[in-house]
């Protein structure tokens, strides 16, 4: 009788409990989701300041526009976006949505992963991550070395629209647990922004990784060959400079203002750009990565997120490479004949950029396709070189 009462009461002690669990989870909105990276995020601010003495930046009140913009010369016959870019250039601390603190194993262990491949993504592009978690980004040891994957992730639209569409990433991240997520506008002029959340995520969870692909998610990626092409860099192990793709040299700021990549005097005033790598992939050393979010403490936002990286590179000292095998704007075969989606060329490149996501899929199949014969197409390719 005396153990049942006792029992009776453990299980109303449960009972209220789980109630009270209940209570507090039912109402699981995108504040909670917030306030929860955030309370681990101070407590980790809260840490760090105390190995540095920064003075502590007011944590996500809501950046306030900087209103001397407003009498930057033209600013009102500036396009919508550059004149939003201009007011909010400073903000660069937005709460995070959804975090991945394990996706490296922790800091400590971080060096374990060979790969993180960082894809730059939107809520709305569901198939496309979908296609990439089937295929080139599948997280995999390959060759002895762990490949991971994280997508980074904006928000889009307001109101309703937007809490349905957190929503539904929030059900394919707990699914997949592959997405960083901050509450920022997923634009093309918010890229700069994403890269440097990333690197400072980076730097906190996963420092010592040994090197990244950064790049779009419509791209047709051979981490295989990524693999290879890494682990044959005979005298780095992520710990010392590499940052390599597509590269632009000599080139400057769209005047136009109708391109997608508009840049006003009101935003940069030179006519030069560094040299810098294509944004729609490029592969960089972790000790590059690390250097890069350490210089953009004191580089001006620039919304063009790949010529951005160009100026932190610069300021270090540092230049970014070309390789052959990036082919950030599409392929370029030779010779009328020759079909261009011939996997064979696709198993010598290690980026392609603009895929579609049906592409993708059945390419990622043929290059493993071991009946694959690659003779001559590959001399036609290596030749074009
Ligand atoms: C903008 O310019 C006006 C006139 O020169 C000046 O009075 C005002 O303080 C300026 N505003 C800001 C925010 O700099
Ligand atoms: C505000 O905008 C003005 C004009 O663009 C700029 O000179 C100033 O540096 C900006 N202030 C901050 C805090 O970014
Ligand atoms: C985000 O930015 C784009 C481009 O500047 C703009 O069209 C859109 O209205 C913005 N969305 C929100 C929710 O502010
Ligand atoms: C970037 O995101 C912030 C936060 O959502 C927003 O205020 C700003 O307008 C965005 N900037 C651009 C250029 O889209």
């Amino acid at each position: 009788m005396k153990m049942s009462k006792k029992s009776e009461i453990i299980a109303l002690i449960l009972t209220g409990v789980v109630c009270l669990f209940i209570f507090f989870n039912k109402n699981d909105t995108e504040d909670n989701v917030t306030l929860n990276s955030k309370d681990t995020y101070e407590m980790l601010r809260h840490q760090t300041d105390l190995l540095r003495s920064e003075t502590p930046q007011p944590l996500f009140s809501q950046c306030q526009q900087n209103t001397s913009a407003y009498n930057v010369t033209g600013f009102s016959t500036l396009p919508g976006h550059i004149q939003d870019f201009l007011l909010y250039r400073h903000c660069r601390n937005f709460p995070m949505l959804l975090d991945q603190p394990d996706k490296c194993g922790g800091p400590l262990n971080s060096a374990d992963v060979f790969l993180l491949l960082v894809i730059k993504s939107s809520p709305e592009n569901y198939d496309r991550r979908e296609v990439l978690r089937k295929t080139w980004a599948e997280e995999r040891l390959y060759k002895g070395v762990w490949i991971r994957r994280v997508f980074i992730i904006g928000t889009t639209k307001t109101g309703y629209e937007k809490h349905r569409l957190n929503k539904l990433l929030r059900l394919e991240n707990s699914e997949n647990k592959d997405i960083l997520q901050w509450d920022f506008n997923d634009s093309f002029f918010n890229l700069t922004l994403k890269q440097i959340l990333f690197l400072e995520w980076m730097e906190r969870w996963c420092p010592n990784a040994r090197f990244l692909l950064n790049g779009d998610d419509d791209i047709f990626a051979n981490t295989f060959n990524m693999v290879e092409y890494l682990q044959g860099q005979e005298d780095n192990d992520g710990g010392k400079h590499l940052f390599t793709g597509y590269l632009f040299q000599n080139t400057g700021p769209v005047r136009y203002s109708s391109s997608k990549y508009y840049i006003p005097v009101q935003v940069q005033e030179s006519e030069s750009y560094p040299p810098y790598c294509g944004g729609g992939g490029f592969l960089l050393s972790g000790f590059t990565a690390r250097t890069i979010y350490k210089m953009s403490h004191s580089v001006i936002l620039l919304p063009i997120d790949d010529v951005y990286m160009g100026m932190c590179l610069e300021k270090a000292g540092l230049k970014p490479t070309s390789h052959f095998g990036v082919r950030t704007i599409g392929m370029n075969v030779p010779g009328g004949d020759v079909d261009k989606f011939h996997p064979c060329y696709y198993r010598e490149i290690i980026l392609v950029h603009r895929f579609l996501p049906h592409m993708i899929f059945v390419m990622w199949n043929e290059i493993q396709n071991p009946h694959l014969q690659c003779g001559k197409t590959k001399s036609v390719f290596k030749r074009s070189l």
